[in-house]
């Protein structure tokens, strides 16, 4: 492709809202760069859905961030990262421009771990899809080796829709946050780090961390993907020198604007001014 010179926004992609936890810690840290982020709210949430699926909804997402010049896409999504990036990372990329990047969540949350656990019982919430793709107790055997960690997880199918829905503190969302935390201790009481492998997952962190035994700490995606990104960028000044530094915001829906930004706002804790996208299977 003749654009892949093309300077552009940093694009940021998720099935839906959660990916705004992570927008929220990058836009601080590094406020100079524009950003353009995708949520795909028609269709969420992604974590029921098949691999085949999955991927070809993250796949139309990247494509059209490329298409509105994004050098490089974060899938801020862990469903999405996990059952879809490397594809597009090992062909889709090729074909369409090399030179553009594609970066998920789930390694550089992985790369914290010898810094925050101290015993190695490390517990994973995750939707559904993520747990049975095994991303996470694989992605930590690969980086720090088998015998490292010993990795529990349990999928929490109602964590999302509670996030999606507006409904992440009362009573409803107290009793499914118990529900699972219950379930993850019983497979290991011993855990002393849980990750949140959902992106979405960040607005239950309170509720979350009032049923958790002491000392059990809670690994934040978003603060780590966000000093990731800066060291990725320090470390590929070609990508970085593609990237325009307006400091703008643009936010992109499938579902309706109005709605999103409301949301979006509380995320964000900002204005939100959001625009319509549709895409089609
Ligand atoms: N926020 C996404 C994640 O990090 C997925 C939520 C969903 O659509 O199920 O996994």
């Amino acid at each position: 492709m003749s654009n892949s010179l093309k300077r552009g926004a940093i694009g940021v992609f998720d099935s839906g809202y959660g990916g705004l936890t992570i927008l929220k810690e990058i836009v601080e840290l590094l406020p100079q760069y524009d950003y353009i982020y995708l949520g795909d709210n028609a269709r969420a949430p992604y974590g029921t859905r098949s691999f085949e699926t999955v991927y070809s909804y993250t796949a139309q997402a990247v494509e059209h961030l490329f298409e509105l010049g994004c050098p490089m896409v974060i899938l801020a999504c862990n469903t999405a990262s996990a059952k879809a990036l490397r594809t597009i990372q090992q062909n889709d990329l090729l074909e369409y421009d090399p030179s553009r990047r594609v970066l998920g969540v789930i390694r550089p949350t992985v790369e914290q771990l010898p810094n925050i656990s101290k015993n190695g019982h490390v517990g994973v919430f995750a939707t559904r899809g993520t747990v049975a793709s095994s991303s996470y107790p694989l992605e930590i055997a690969k980086l720090h080796g088998d015998q490292s960690f010993c990795v529990s997880q349990v999928a929490c199918p109602m964590w999302v829709p509670l996030v999606e829905n507006n409904e992440f503190s009362g009573k409803g969302a107290e009793y499914f946050v118990k529900k699972y935390v219950d379930q993850l201790f019983l497979l290991d009481p011993k855990i002393d780090t849980i990750i949140l492998g959902c992106t979405h997952y960040p607005l239950l962190a309170p509720l979350i961390a009032k049923e958790l035994p002491e000392g059990v700490s809670l690994i934040s995606q978003g603060e780590t993907v966000a000093l990731s990104l800066a060291n990725y960028l320090e470390r590929h000044t070609e990508m970085r020198d593609r990237i325009t530094t307006g400091g703008t915001l643009r936010y992109l829906t499938t579902e309706q604007k109005d709605h999103f930004a409301k949301l979006a706002e509380i995320f964000m804790d900002s204005k939100v001014c959001a625009e319509h996208v549709e895409f089609h299977e």
